[in-house]
């Protein structure tokens, strides 16, 4: 099978000048299916794949099929291709691309340049998703084109370039390419067009349509500096967190400040009366409204009561702390500006949801709670391996039985003061980690905490000793009593929670 395949690319090398497609994958369908013998040269040979990694058991991949296929052979014109992966049989090649659930989309410009499908799996909006893809990042503008241009989305950005200046233009094409995704790119090198913004090239000008209208980047243009401009100058004074804007803001690598309101009215007015507070600590806390009403359950997870309205808090984004303001305490714009700076001063103290500490450990598995996290799971002196779990989450349940048996295994043995198994209920106590869905397993090795290892292998006593053993300072290995397990199904896990569904 893969002799054949890789014959088939040495094939594609040949002919690539002339027009027949060579074949590449299963021959019936347009959809080429990939494996580790090809898909790093399937990516370098072709500009632009979109890449498909599922598992055959998986509902969700089954349904997007034959929207697939349809967007498969409608793009094959376009010289777009789409591939697939079936990561039962290419576990290594899954977890060197990151993937964590099935399905699993990601755009591919060559091998280092990847981007994750952020469209609908219709095979109409896979489509026209790919073919603005293919698209140049960067619209050249002219005289013509530039006004209509700056009105076209909520941002655009728009570079003032000098014909001659080849490195400008580059860098500021780079950064299109990475974030094309969410902002439209312009450029011009129309000196009169710099001259009539008032701007010396080389230069930026972001537009926008709240706020004060537009920002300027007047530094050398540099990637991370221009990514860094764009991040501040494209996000609202206040915003607003909702289920298109939450994920943004947790990945700013800024605390995110919620101003909970149930009514629009009281949103706008106390927005207005934060502004001089969102001003002074621009681009250092991100302030934003959150309809109370709709995601008052999100309030809870800032331990804020989910019942008492206008609220707020400060969420930490990096280490998931969080700040409540005193829910007692009146709700005016001096109390929140103080409260911010106290807050940005390191005066107040994360407030840490949990569970008591339990007086003694009644199974193998050591019980961890918010209070106990560091104690136990930092403890520099021990390999901890760790599960994140939910009482309704059903792998969860599946886990418990198999998890006990390792704990116990490790109780037993002459690691046991050196390897602790152990588990927290994350929905009852706050944990530093950010946990995707349940269960997460993660080891916090001796000497290495932080750095801890995500496992994403099959729950299996046997593969999780192995992962101990290859990840902790002890390499702790113990033996396995039992008969060979029945190989269970790779690391499916289920959402983190009813407030991550709908932010
Ligand atoms: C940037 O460089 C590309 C490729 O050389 C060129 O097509 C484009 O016109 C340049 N853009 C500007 C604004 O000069």
């Amino acid at each position: 099978m893969y002799s054949a395949l890789a014959f088939g690319l040495l094939a594609a090398a040949k002919v690539a000048s002339a027009d027949q497609q060579p074949i590449v994958g299963t021959p019936k369908g347009d959809v080429h299916q990939l494996g580790k013998g090809t898909f790093d040269d399937f990516v370098k040979t072709n500009d632009l794949v979109l890449a498909e990694f599922y598992a055959p058991w998986c509902g969700h991949c089954k349904a997007l099929a034959p929207e697939y296929e349809e967007a498969a052979t409608t793009l094959k014109e376009k010289d777009i291709k789409l591939a697939k992966v079936d990561c039962t049989e290419e576990q290594d090649l899954c977890q060197t691309y990151g993937v964590e659930g099935y399905p699993t989309l990601k755009i591919f410009r060559g091998v280092d340049n990847i981007t994750p499908y952020s469209g609908q799996r219709k095979a109409d909006a896979i489509t026209s998703f790919m073919i603005k893809q293919s698209l140049p990042a960067v619209s050249l503008l002219s005289a013509d084109t530039i006004e209509d241009f700056k009105t076209a989305d909520k941002v655009v950005l728009v570079a003032y370039v000098d014909p001659s200046d080849k490195s400008a233009n580059e860098t500021y094409t780079a950064t299109a390419e990475q974030l094309r995704d969410s902002y439209l790119f312009g450029a011009t090198n129309d000196a009169t067009l710099a001259e009539a913004e008032g701007v010396t090239a080389p230069a930026i000008v972001l537009y926008k349509q709240f706020d004060e209208g537009k920002s300027t980047f007047t530094d050398k243009f540099d990637k991370d500096a221009i990514l860094a401009f764009v991040k501040t100058a494209s996000t609202p004074l206040i915003g607003e967190v909702g289920p298109e804007t939450y994920s943004g803001y947790m990945s700013a690598g800024i605390p995110l400040a919620y101003i909970f309101a149930e009514t629009p009215e009281e949103r706008t007015e106390l927005g207005e009366a934060l502004k001089p507070v969102a001003e002074k600590f621009r681009g250092k806390v991100n302030f934003a409204t959150i309809d109370a009403k709709s995601f008052g359950a999100h309030a809870g997870n800032l331990n804020l009561p989910t019942d008492k309205f206008p609220s707020f808090a400060i969420q930490e984004t990096v280490k998931n702390q969080k700040f409540p303001f005193d829910s007692e305490k009146e709700l005016t714009a001096d109390a929140i500006s103080s409260f911010v700076e106290d807050f940005s001063a390191g005066k107040i103290e994360p407030s840490l949801k949990s569970e008591p500490i339990p007086e003694t450990q009644e199974g193998a598995v050591t019980v961890v709670v918010g209070k106990s996290y560091e104690d136990i799971v930092l403890d520099d002196t021990k390999d901890v391996l760790i599960e994140f779990y939910a009482p309704w989450c059903g792998h969860c349940k599946a886990l418990a039985p198999k998890y006990e048996d390792l704990a116990s295994l490790y109780a037993n043995s002459e690691f046991k003061d050196k390897v602790v198994i152990a588990k927290v209920d994350a929905t009852a106590n706050d944990v530093p980690d950010e946990i995707q869905g349940f269960p997460t397993i993660k080891l916090y090795a001796a000497g290495a905490k932080s750095e801890p290892v995500d496992y994403s292998g099959p729950r299996t006593v046997d593969d999780l000793i192995k992962f101990v053993k290859e990840n902790g300072k002890y390499q702790a290995e113990v033996a396995e009593k039992t008969e060979e397990e029945t190989p269970v199904a790779p690391a499916a896990t289920e959402a983190a929670g009813e407030d991550h569904d709908e932010l």
